[in-house]
């Protein structure tokens, strides 16, 4: 394991689990469509680093096809059995997940089409999403793509305001903070990508409302539930106060006449010199 990798803040448990499984079915469509933009070519090599329960290997599976091969690259061994089995029940044969360090794969240099990362970078320190960005960037052949997707909380609005809203927001921000998280990494994706040496190198942002029975819309109770450990010994708060305000912001966010602009979700891509 690289000496530069941090542990998972919202740790290996179920509920954390079944939280990346809906946030993942949430992304998709956005993924689909930076990979159309991207082009990838039947046959191609591509790995999903950090790619927790499932990722985005089902649609680099769909479009590398038969030929293809698609490696999931993860470090919690839960996860690596959840994508294991979530492989085999959507008959995924092109597909391998493998238990690694996505700062230190191990996997051959020089060999990979496309090699991709969602949300990883957001969990890290600077000088580990450095050395993540080096180590995804051998990965490539040359002329190869990297392509990354981060959040970034410029756009994260609930309206009305609600004081549970803004106490339990400002509480997740300073325990991820904390954990060595950056919730705002997203707007720098495309000048990591050229200071990486990446060409040609493209941007997209997509922003939603969040709307009522979306993973999305209670994404922030969602995180606090994973990290309810961390929030209730960061302090701030107990636990039945924590306990109060969850249920009424679950309550707000119920309320059909309450907007949640969601965080914008950011895209960058770049190709690896020929
Ligand atoms: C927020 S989740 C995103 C999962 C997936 N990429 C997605 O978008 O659905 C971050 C994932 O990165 C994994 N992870 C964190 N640090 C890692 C490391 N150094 N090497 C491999 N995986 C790591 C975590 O275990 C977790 O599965």
């Amino acid at each position: 394991m690289s000496s530069l990798s941090v542990p998972y803040a919202l740790g290996g448990t179920l509920t954390e689990q079944q939280r990346l499984t809906a946030q993942a079915r949430g992304l998709e469509e956005q993924a689909a469509w930076m990979l159309d933009r991207i082009g990838i070519e039947q046959g191609s090599r591509a790995v999903d680093v950090g790619c927790g329960p499932i990722g985005i290997m089902n649609l680099l599976s769909e479009r590398v096809g038969a030929r293809g091969t698609v490696i999931g690259v993860e470090r919690e061994p839960r996860f690596v059995d959840m994508a294991r089995t979530a492989i085999d029940e959507r008959g995924l044969r092109n597909v391998k997940v493998i238990h690694a360090d996505a700062l230190q794969t191990g996997l051959e240099k020089n060999a990979y089409d496309v090699v991709h990362e969602r949300l990883l970078l957001i969990n890290l320190p600077p000088a580990s999403q450095e050395a993540l960005l080096i180590e995804m960037f051998s990965l490539l052949k040359p002329g190869g793509i990297i392509a990354l997707q981060e959040f970034d909380s410029a756009s994260y609005v609930c309206h009305p305001e609600h004081p549970s809203w803004t106490l339990l927001l400002g509480t997740w921000n300073d325990v991820f903070h904390a954990a060595g998280g950056n919730e705002f990494v997203g707007r720098s994706l495309a000048h990591r990508l050229q200071c990486l040496g990446a060409e040609n190198v493209e941007m997209k942002i997509h922003v939603e409302v969040a709307q009522i029975g979306e993973y999305r819309r209670t994404h922030l109770l969602s995180l606090i539930e994973s990290m309810y450990d961390l929030v209730l010994a960061s302090a701030r708060i107990s636990q039945s106060e924590l306990r109060d305000h969850m249920s009424a912001l679950s309550a707000h966010l119920a309320d059909p006449s309450t907007t949640l602009i969601d965080k914008l979700v950011v895209q960058a891509w770049g190709r690896r010199a020929i």
